[in-house]
């Protein structure tokens, strides 16, 4: 399997700002991402208005998305009600999330684990029928804010569960950026022995800058999908103290460095960074966004 980034900057990275970004500029950004060559993007969610504020324009903005051949945009759906919204406007592909802790799971979409798996049984079988694609998350599949140290065991069980519902992939959310590759590698020596690589991503949040060391450990053990946020956009409002995601910046780097290809034009990216950084009015997380920046204007 090839290198797969998908980008959630424009989802995960936006849903925790406080600075409500107009519709124009989200589309703006996605425009430039796609000019990146980014061709997986996450660009919203379809949730309760009063649960994330920030992306309560998933329809205005799916509107106006340019669903240019080639980009496979995505949107997370909660429960039908958000798949059905997903389609209307347009998704092929959704995300449905669940969480390896009960407490992080209640708080963030008030469900038990079996609820939300229960409730995502319906999503599943419209999309089956509707021929959407469907990637199923797992958060806190290391640590939990509330729980503490997360067994394996728990993820596999739930990583399973939604492949055998019909997710093409599971995302493998490190939801708190606190693990280190030993912890990665504990997690996938369980979850390989039962699931193939190649239905695994990374999703690794940088609190800690252990990112990209998770990412290495986890590519060396044959996960080719990971996910990122342009500049390092994004946190978790349910996840206190979490930062955002690893930089698609600092992603793009290390592959390049490393002889990996990955189609992206890291220059292009730095652009689309750079304008959302404006329409924030705060300086972004990521070092070879800051450091390529800098060259750029010396
Ligand atoms: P609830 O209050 O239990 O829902 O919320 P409900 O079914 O009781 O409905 C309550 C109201 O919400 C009703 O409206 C529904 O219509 C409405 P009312 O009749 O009172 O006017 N509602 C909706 N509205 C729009 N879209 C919907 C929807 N569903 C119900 N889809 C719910 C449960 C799941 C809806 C809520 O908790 C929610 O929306 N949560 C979303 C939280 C979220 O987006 N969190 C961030 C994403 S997860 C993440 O970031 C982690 C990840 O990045 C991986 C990682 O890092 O680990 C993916
Ligand atoms: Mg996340």
């Amino acid at each position: 399997m090839s290198l797969k980034i998908t980008e959630v900057g424009p989802r995960d990275g936006l849903q925790n700002e406080s600075k409500e970004i107009s519709t124009e500029d989200k589309l703006a950004f996605i425009r430039k991402l796609q000019s990146a060559g980014i061709s997986n993007i996450e660009a919203t969610s379809f949730v309760k208005k009063e649960a994330i504020p920030q992306l309560s324009d998933a329809k205005e903005l799916s509107a106006s998305l340019h669903w240019k051949e080639g980009t496979n945009f995505s949107a997370l759906t909660p429960n039908l009600k958000g798949y059905l919204a997903a389609k209307e406007a347009g998704f092929r592909e959704v995300a449905v999330f669940t969480a390896a802790s009960e407490s992080f799971t209640k708080r963030n979409i008030n469900r038990t684990v079996a609820e939300s798996i229960e409730g995502f049984r319906e999503i599943f079988r419209e999309a089956h029928k509707d021929g959407i694609r469907v990637r199923g998350y797992v958060s806190t599949v290391i640590d939990c804010p509330y729980e503490g140290k997360i067994p394996p065991e728990k993820v596999l069980e739930i990583a399973k569960i939604l492949l055998d519902q019909g997710a093409y992939e599971i995302s493998l959310g490190e939801t708190i950026g606190t693990a280190v590759p030993t912890e990665v590698e504990r997690l996938l020596a369980k979850l390989l022995k039962e699931i193939p690589s190649q239905k695994l991503a990374g999703h690794f949040h940088d609190t800690y800058g252990m990112a990209i060391a998770n990412v290495e450990k986890s590519f060396e053990l044959g996960i080719r999908s990971f996910d990122s946020s342009a500049g390092g956009l994004g946190g978790c409002p349910y996840a206190k103290g979490a930062s955002g995601n690893l930089a698609t910046e600092d992603l793009l780097y290390f592959f390049q460095k490393s002889g990996i290809q990955t189609g992206i034009d890291l220059s292009k990216l730095i652009e689309a960074s750079s304008f959302m950084e404006a329409a924030l009015g705060r300086k972004l997380a990521s070092r070879t966004y800051i450091a390529l920046k800098a060259k750029a204007s010396s």
